[in-house]
């Protein structure tokens, strides 16, 4: 791109053209842009998820006109938005609805990259930019929700914070600093506003450019996991690519009109979502002096909360077996060689003395965490012979399909008031999450994979 002639064009875009690469950049990214031609629905959310972005970001601005960060004000200025703002109910509905919808998108992004092996060679850095947002959406989504000055507001931001001071040392320390008070207080409701409106979108708009740009260097991949650089023509294109502008842009469009009229219908219809999406305690102003009996995260951190949950003392002895039995398998194993036969072993005996030694608070912590960061080394853990789930064997089929379901009931176990029997599900469903991406070394290899052909499947339609 950079260096490459300017198109010679007169007129008021040759003026623009001479100072600014306006075409050469329209050219690069979107007329000029071989995007596969097989995109099927999976496809749509990657333009969705920047639909949603802008939605978030202008409803945003709206908000932050009238609402006030300020621990007397805060919960009052948001039913002055919904009560006396003209249109105000409608701006605010669109962002939260947006807030949920941005999860729904981006999760359905992401298992689309699962099923077709799009985070392998060469796209990694397009997804650990992926994961890399995703963890400023959690933040994002995490600092909002403070914002209203609701119950669960108030009670969840204590809960969470509250996490950090599990961290051996400097824990306790570090959550006072986090909360620039003893207990949430007006202090953290600004500094979590200014995380909020300004520092995270700020972050996550460039890592959203950055992960356009990777992106673009590497090319799209596809349903097939076909690399259609690979084929091309004489003029230098590839044979099963096709401009992005206007066939992809007008695709999208579609896309896009379908989406918006769930979001209308959600928004218009049911903008709790049953206290899925707006949920019912934070409809009351926030009370230091009144713990709600039930403090659950909105839906979409459910998954990662029961994880957390799940790890109770005695779980930590299930991973201290787990670990032992582990190091002692590393130590006889054939396919470990020389000094990694006694590092591995050492490194998992460690763990399980560490295990022990810190208390299940802070373990639960550290699976949270893990659980989210584990996905950015998906494109070195799956060393299947094909990308896409298409040419794998049957039963990786049903391998997704478990880890799929698994996550769903970590989800729906998140949202409930935990008792003895769930707790026991959700630690099943942690060391299924766990085994899922742990042994995908070895188990994303098995079986009898389906040759791939050399160009992509397409029915014209
Ligand atoms: C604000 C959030 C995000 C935005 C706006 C966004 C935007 C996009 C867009 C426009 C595309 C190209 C169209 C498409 O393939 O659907 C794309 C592709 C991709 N995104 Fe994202 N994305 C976001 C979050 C994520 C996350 C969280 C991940 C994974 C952790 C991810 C992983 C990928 C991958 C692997 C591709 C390439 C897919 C392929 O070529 O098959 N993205 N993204």
């Amino acid at each position: 791109m950079a260096g490459e002639k300017v198109v010679e064009t007169t007129g008021l875009l040759g003026w623009v053209d001479r100072r600014f690469p306006l075409t050469t950049l329209w050219k690069a990214h979107l007329s000029e842009y071989y995007a596969p031609k097989n995109f099927n629905f999976w496809y749509f959310f990657g333009s969705l998820a920047l639909l949603v972005l802008v939605i978030q970001i202008v409803t945003g601005i709206f908000m932050v006109m009238h609402y006030k960060p300020d621990a007397a004000l805060a919960f009052t200025s948001v039913e002055y938005i919904m009560r006396e703002v003209p249109y105000g109910w409608i701006i605010r509905y669109m962002h939260s609805t947006g807030a949920s919808m941005f999860f729904v998108v981006v999760y359905l992004h992401m298992l689309r990259g699962l099923f077709y092996g799009s985070y392998r060679k060469p796209r990694e850095l397009v997804w650990i930019f992926g994961v890399a947002i995703f963890l400023c959406l959690m933040a994002e989504a995490f600092f909002g929700y403070l914002l209203p000055w609701g119950q669960m507001s108030f009670w969840g931001a204590q809960v969470i914070v509250n996490l950090f001071s599990a961290i051996p040392y400097v824990g306790p320390d570090l959550s006072i600093w986090i909360r620039g008070d003893f207990v949430v207080s007006d202090a953290t409701l600004n500094r979590f506003f200014a995380f909020h409106v300004i520092a995270i979108p700020l972050v996550l708009i460039g890592l959203v450019v950055a992960h356009l740009i990777a992106l673009h260097e590497v090319g799209s991949n596809n349903p097939d996991g076909v690399e259609i650089k690979e084929k091309k023509d004489a003029n230098g294109r590839p044979l099963d690519g096709i401009p992005f502008h206007p066939y992809y842009s007008v695709h999208d469009l579609m896309g896009v009109v379908g989406f918006l009229m769930v979001f209308a219908a959600i928004m218009f219809f049911a903008p709790t979502m049953g206290g899925y999406f707006l949920e019912a305690n934070n409809f009351l102003p926030a009370d230091a002096f009144k713990t709600p009996p039930h403090i659950a995260p909105v839906w979409y951190f459910t998954p990662f909360y029961s994880m957390l949950r799940a790890t109770t003392d005695e779980f930590t002895w299930v991973l201290v077996a787990l670990a032992l039995i582990f190091a002692v398998g590393l130590l006889f194993s054939k396919n470990l060689k020389g000094i990694w036969k006694i590092i591995f072993p050492v490194i998992l005996v460690l763990l399980a003395v560490a295990l022990r030694v810190y208390d299940a608070k802070f373990w639960g912590v550290v699976i949270m965490g893990g659980t989210v960061v584990i996905l950015g080394f998906l494109p070195w853990l799956d060393q299947s012979p094909v990308k896409s789930i298409r040419y794998r064997p049957g039963w990786h089929k049903l391998v997704y399909a478990v880890f799929l379901i698994d996550f769903v009931i970590l989800g729906i176990i998140g949202t409930k008031a935990p008792s003895p029997v769930l707790n026991i599900i959700s630690q099943v469903g942690t060391l299924i999450y766990l085994a899922f991406f742990l042994f995908m070394p070895i188990w994303s290899r098995l079986g009898t994979f389906k040759k791939v052909p050399d160009r992509v499947t397409f029915h014209p339609h």
